[in-house]
Order: C-alpha cells, then structure tokens, then sequence
C-alpha cells in the first residue's frame, strides 16, 4: 500500500509542521492541493489549539495532521538560570529592559492527557511527535482514537525504537532539516548525518514506510528522496515563504536574503539543538551554548530581547529557522508549492 492511501491523502507529501510559523490556514492549503497539512500544537494554548483544530476541522475536509512535542520536563536549575541570564544581561542593557521582570518558564508544553481528551473530539487522521514519544498510556490513547502515529528519527536507532514502540511511519530527519532536531536517543551531535545518509540506512532497517525530511526543496529532491527508499516527503522550509505561513517579517527577510546560506544547529533559542539561519546571538553565545538551560528553559531569557530586537525590525535575537537548503522557498500559494514539488 502507498503512503497516499495509508494515510487518505493524493500525494506524497507532508507539509512540515512548524511551531510559530504556520496555524490552520497553510495546512487547509496543503490538503486542498492533496497533501497532508499539519498543525504544530507546541506553542499553542488549549484555546488556540481547539480554534485551530475547528478551523482544520470544518476547512480541510480532509485527512490532517496534528503535531506536538513530548519531551520529559526538565527540573529548573536556579544556578544554570543565572548563568544564562548573566550571559545575557550586556543585551538586556543594551535595550534598556528590566532583567528582574522577566518570568522562568517552560514556554513549550509536552503533549499531555488534556491534549488526547481535545483529539478525541477532532479525530485527526493523523498525530505526529517530535523528541520520541509520549509515556504508553498516552499513546495508546490516541492510536484508540483511530489516528495514524509518525514519529521524527535522527539516528537509526531511534528509527528502530520508534518502530519498537508501534509507530505507523517513521519521519527520518536529516541534518539539513530546519528547526528542531527530533533527536532522542542521545545528546552526541556526532550521531547527526545528512537525509541521504540516514535515509537509506534506515529504509534498510525498518518495515513500517520511511519519511525523509531536510534539504528537500524541490520536485527532483522528492524523486530523490523516493529512489533512496522514502514512501514520502516531509518539507518544511520552502513553505516558509508562503502566504499562509504565519512567517514573521524578519524572518521572512533573511530567508530572502543572502543570510539564509548561513544556518547552524543552536540550542541558545530553547536549549534544545536546532538548525536556523546566523543571527547575532548565535554567532556571540553559540551556536552551541553549554550554559543554556535545559529545554524548553532557556527561551524565557531570549524572548524579551527577541521582542525588542523585531519592534526595531531587527532579527538579531530570533529563532530564524531554516534548512540547508532554503532555495525552494517562494512567495506562492502553499497549494501550488505542494502541487509543484510532487512534480505536478
Ligand atoms: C520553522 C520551522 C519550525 C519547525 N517546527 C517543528 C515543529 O513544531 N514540530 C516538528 O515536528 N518539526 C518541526 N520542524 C522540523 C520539520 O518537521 C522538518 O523536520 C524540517 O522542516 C524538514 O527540513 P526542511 O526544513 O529542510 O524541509 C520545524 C522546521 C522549521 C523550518
């Protein structure tokens, strides 16, 4: 069976779920044109998270998917607090802001049981999860409702612990892909290869239908991704650009600009690897920080400074993500893109 017709949908691709760049209206998009459109829930509230889910709901029409992250919550480290915060404070005197009124706080919540009771009402065809996977309980719940489970793998041994736990389809993220690493299994940032590296060794190794996901901008890059083994795409980047997205003004400049030939893995944005174009605090506290609080911590600090920095139309201390290869990214309709990269 295809991937098109285990999961309902026309064609091979997945349009990447990306957390602060993209609500309901670009995966409507996505599914109009046969795609699977995906919300990312990481940064919603349970109100925003049900309004989307409606608008999906009554709009697409269609099989969707709904993403979130898992990952254990971290304990609060005052001390490495401190330090983060200490690193931070030249910035925060450069914009005259009040480094004692800033809150600490998670920011990103893992998926939870209130999530599943919200699922259970919307029957997504389809539940993606990014940092492994939620505890058995909470799994089996929403594979009771029906819903088909992707999970992102970095490595193969996440691909054959995803397979282990019963996933549906593994999604393997190369080291090219934009945003956050799913990565689970390890914290080696030498285990991180590139989607046509990992792709092929993973098809090898699993039953269940590969995803390859990073670097793929194009309707040749999806043909290549299907002759190494993939039974499907899943593209985030190129639909940065697109009117749907939610794409904040600076980000949508740099990935415009020459800046987006630029990307490394951080953790200063949330303490967590990521692949974003270079901006300031990159390039001055990172790209890896060995003092950022641990995920999702550390974006508490850099969020005042973010705010500040895009009123003055400045991107120096936003998470600009983006993959390696940003060259797919244009200014049309997502339904077009989707139509155009299954070489329609
Ligand atoms: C702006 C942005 C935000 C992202 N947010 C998420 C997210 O919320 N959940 C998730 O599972 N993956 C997220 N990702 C990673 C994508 O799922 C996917 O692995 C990646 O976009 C593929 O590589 P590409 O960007 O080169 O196409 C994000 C990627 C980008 C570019």
């Amino acid at each position: 069976m295809s991937l098109q017709q285990f999961l309902g949908i026309e064609l091979p691709i997945i349009q990447a779920p990306m957390a602060g760049s993209q609500g309901s209206a670009l995966a409507i998009a996505v599914a109009s044109a046969g795609g699977l459109g995906s919300l990312p829930c990481a940064l919603l509230s349970p109100q925003a998270m049900r309004e989307e889910l409606t608008a999906l709901k009554a709009q697409a029409r269609r099989p969707f998917n709904v993403n979130f992250f898992c990952h254990a919550p971290p304990a609060v480290s005052e001390e490495r607090e401190a330090l983060w915060r200490a690193a931070l404070s030249p910035y925060y005197k450069e914009y005259g802001i009040d480094a004692s009124a800033i809150s600490t706080g998670p920011g990103r919540a893992p998926f939870s049981i209130a999530n599943t009771d919200l699922l259970s009402e919307f029957k997504p065809a389809v539940v993606s999860f990014h940092f492994g996977l939620p505890a058995p309980e909470l799994l089996a719940r929403v594979r009771a409702l029906g819903a088909k489970i992707l999970a992102s793998a970095t490595t193969v041994a996440e691909a054959l612990w995803l397979e282990a736990q019963g996933v549906d389809a593994i999604i393997a993220q190369g080291a090219e892909a934009g945003g956050h690493r799913g990565i689970f299994l390890t914290e080696d940032p030498t285990t991180q290869v590139g989607t046509f590296a990992l792709l092929p060794q993973i098809a090898k190794r699993v039953r269940v239908p590969v995803i390859a996901a990073g670097g793929i901008a194009d309707a040749r890059g999806v043909a290549a991704a299907m002759a190494l083994g993939a039974a499907g795409v899943q593209i985030g980047t190129a639909y940065l650009l697109c009117p749907e997205a939610t794409t904040s003004a600076v980000h949508r400049a740099a990935l415009k600009s020459e800046a987006a030939s630029h990307t490394a893995i951080t953790n200063v944005f949330t303490g967590r690897l990521a692949r974003g174009i270079v901006n300031r605090i990159m390039r001055e506290l990172g790209p890896i920080s060995n003092i950022a609080p641990a995920f999702p911590l550390a974006a508490a600090a850099v969020l005042p400074l973010r705010a500040k920095a895009e009123s003055a139309g400045s991107g120096d201390f936003s998470s600009l993500w983006s993959g390696q290869n940003a060259s797919g990214c244009r200014e049309i309709p997502a339904a077009q893109l989707t139509r155009e990269l299954a070489g329609q």
